[in-house]
């Protein structure tokens, strides 16, 4: 059972769904009519990106993203690599960038410059953020949490590919990192 790897649990399912419900109902107001184009940053996004598309009650339309920053490990490379881009035409369009989590700054700054320079009309929404790990100044529009400076799973979350099926965000153990 994935639990034995976990040493706390930081945001349950029940807390991530009832934020959800709050940032869909605000993305509905905000965007009723725009017909907002979101885009969802693989492979992370996916389930905060599920739960929130039930609770806007708009008419919106859904491509992904896939970018890579990590190379397995927690820290960041610094390096912003497009794995796969989003085959909708984003000129003159509403996006909506869903993440998981913003930790350095370096992936949104990335996204936002290349959706931008595109001519969208750039809004991001992310399930976490880690704000006192900001290198680039980047801030969200949209907010789940605000976490502490933590490397944190779950939900999406990886660590090396593992634990993104697990139902809430936590903290792994740290014999974890050392097999
Ligand atoms: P940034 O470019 O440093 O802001 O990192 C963004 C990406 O790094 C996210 O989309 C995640 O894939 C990954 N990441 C950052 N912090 C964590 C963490 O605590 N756990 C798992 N992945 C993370
Ligand atoms: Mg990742």
């Amino acid at each position: 059972m994935l639990e034995q790897y976990i040493e706390k649990v930081l945001i349950t399912e029940e807390e991530i769904s009832e934020k959800a419900k709050e940032i869909g109902a605000q993305l509905t107001k905000d965007f009723d009519g725009k017909n907002p184009l979101i885009i969802g940053i693989l492979r992370g996004s996916i389930p905060f990106l599920a739960e929130l598309i039930k609770r806007i009650d708009t008419h919106v339309e859904i491509d992904f993203m896939t970018v890579s920053s990590y190379h397995g490990g927690t820290k960041s490379s610094g390096e912003v690599k497009m794995i796969m881009d989003v085959d909708t035409p984003v000129n003159g369009r509403d996006v909506i960038i869903a993440e998981d989590i913003i930790d350095t700054g370096l992936t949104l700054k990335y996204l936002k410059e290349l959706l931008e320079h595109r001519g969208a009309n750039v809004t991001i929404v992310t399930m976490l953020d880690k704000p006192s790990n900001r290198e680039i100044d980047i801030v969200p529009d949209y907010t789940g949490f605000e976490i502490p400076n933590e490397f944190v799973v779950g939900y999406g979350l990886d660590y090396d590919e593992n634990f993104r099926n697990l139902p809430y965000v936590g903290v792994l153990k740290q014999e974890v990192y050392s097999n």
